[in-house]
């Protein structure tokens, strides 16, 4: 199965298609129909059953559009670009990186000079000098010229910018784990590929907070998840996610343990084994926030796709905003609690000597360390500022440090398109969809043999009676029972019923697996409790 069958299927199904296409499309932006949409659903709510429900992650729901001091903060308006060439002569632009040969792991540098060395494959002309293009969108919020928001690049940030929030409706203690699913937008230079490289994308994210002194061990459960690992110096090993921690492949305990999640939850939802692997970044290949990163790589027919990055990314984020911002991002480190002798401004004798230059002084000071002696600037005089305008207080205080974080972020997109890639399977007759139950569209066809003798009414009320019973039923009457099969197993439904007219006499109907074409004669009741997940 190759990319283009996927792409045609995908639209003659119902599962997506380009966005926009009868105003002439807009490359990366794709919309989802019926079968995709429930598609996306079965994995998100295995991914949320994962993540949420089983590892206990706190659920947020973050804002789409964020303001320019956030992304001055996290680095994005600096450093979240790519590479960009325009042809001299066609002016048609590129994405340096992937005019060249392994260009996403070169640096800059290396790249501006393989770059000067090829002409454009468009016309053959000289290209220009690399510039970089900044990958957010950015918009105007509020009237006029209003205040420039960007459209977030990632989920992510809307979970550390919450941390503070997060943290206390987790009673204060770390570690804890936030959970994120939601779209975000990348203005990719130039998008091609369907699903795999879009300007707008649905992430499934967890920020894995920990004190540094206190990472999460890898548990038990988790050590012996068989994993294939590719190390930074193209090593290739499949052990058990305990192995390669203690071998030191895996340098953090909790990205071995989200390296083995990732794992676990991408074979439940049907993803081989021996289509998977983690591969993890070379120094010129990772973002500008992680200091680790293993992505959960899935061979297709256009090479390996990146579905899932597990990153370290320490405490680039929260210091960040630390810093940026005027919240306390950091926390109290359990057990360092200690008296401290602090000064204190002595407000009424500074309001008393300055006046109306009192305020400019007390703002001064305002979350500084006072010591006598400090000097503030007051309308460009200097005034020093000794003891007796300030008090001693003895404060209970704690070291102050930021969380670390680990990050898993899957791709919903990208895992859908490779699921249809790998699960599809032909053999002659019949093509179909081979997905476990969990991921698969529906459960379950119910088709009537026939619309007459009232077949289809009995079928109406076994589909009432499925959806009652939480099944997801699809009904179809349309054509012969074998172009009905036939478009079920396309879409990848679980099982098919048929309702015949022994049916009408003893209550039962044919109950067949889309995999093995496997029949069985069922009473209604077998048959839907068969189907029930
Ligand atoms: N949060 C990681 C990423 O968006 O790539």
């Amino acid at each position: 199965m190759d990319f283009q069958k996927i792409i045609a299927v995908a639209t003659r199904r119902g599962i997506f298609q380009p966005a926009f296409d009868a105003y002439g499309g807009l490359a990366g932006f794709i919309d989802y129909g019926p079968v995709g949409v429930k598609m996306r659903r079965r994995i998100l709510e295995t991914w949320r059953k994962h993540y949420v429900i089983d590892a206990g992650c706190l659920e947020l729901d973050g804002a789409l559009i964020g303001p320019e001091a956030l992304f001055q903060a996290s680095g994005h308006l600096g450093e979240f670009d790519d590479a960009l060439v325009d042809c001299n002569d066609c002016n048609k632009q590129f994405r340096a990186d992937h005019l060249i040969e392994g260009g996403e792991e070169m640096s800059r540098k290396d790249l501006g000079m393989a770059i000067s060395k090829i002409t454009c494959p468009s016309c053959g002309s000289s290209f220009s000098e690399m510039t970089s293009f900044n990958l957010m969108f950015s918009t105007n919020v509020g009237a006029g010229k209003g205040l420039p928001g960007y459209l977030r690049p990632e989920t992510a940030q809307s979970i550390f910018l919450a941390f503070p929030w997060l943290l206390r409706q987790n009673r204060g203690k770390l570690p804890f784990a936030a959970a994120q699913v939601g779209r975000s937008f990348r203005n990719e230079i130039s998008p091609r590929q369907g699903p795999l490289r879009m300007r707008e994308f649905t992430q499934m994210e967890v920020e894995h907070f920990f004190l540094p002194s206190n990472e999460p061990t890898l548990p038990d459960d988790l050590r012996n998840i068989t994993i294939t690992l590719l190390d930074a110096s193209e090593k290739e090993t499949t052990s058990t996610i305990g192995e390669a921690f203690d071998g030191g492949i895996i340098s953090s305990s909790l990205v071995a343990c989200h390296l083995a999640r990732a794992q676990r939850f991408l074979t439940t939802i049907g993803v081989s084994n021996e289509k998977l692997r983690f591969r993890q970044h070379g120094s010129n290949e990772m973002a500008h926030y992680s200091s680790d990163c293993w992505d959960g790589e899935i061979n297709t027919s256009l090479g390996w796709v990146e579905v899932v990055g597990v990153a370290h990314r320490g405490d680039y984020d929260l210091s960040a905003h630390g810093k940026g911002s005027s919240r306390e991002f950091r926390v109290a480190v359990p057990g360092t609690e200690k008296e401290t002798e602090i000064w204190v401004p002595d407000i009424g004798k500074i309001g008393r000597e300055f006046k109306g230059d009192a305020k400019i002084i007390l703002e001064a000071i305002k979350d500084t360390e006072l010591k006598p002696g400090v000097t503030v600037d007051v309308n460009g005089t200097k005034v020093e500022l000794n003891s007796d305008y300030m008090v001693q207080k003895t404060e209970r205080r704690s070291e102050m440090v930021y969380a670390n974080v680990v990050e898993p972020s899957f791709g919903l997109d990208r895992i859908l398109y490779c699921l249809l890639e790998s699960s599809w399977k032909g053999d002659g007759e019949r093509e179909w969809i081979s997905l476990p139950q969990e991921t698969s569209p529906y459960d379950l066809l119910v088709a009537p043999l026939m619309t007459k003798d009232g077949l289809d009414d009995k079928a109406h009320e076994i589909m009432k009676s499925a959806i009652d019973n939480g099944v997801d039923a699809y009904y179809d009457e349309a054509g012969s029972i074998g172009r009905r099969y036939a478009r079920a197993d396309e879409i990848g439904i679980f099982f098919s019923m048929t309702v015949d007219h022994q049916t009408l006499e003893d209550g039962t109907v044919t109950l067949r697996e889309r995999d093995s074409k496997d029949q069985s004669r069922l009473s209604i009741k077998d048959a839907l409790s068969k189907v029930r997940r």
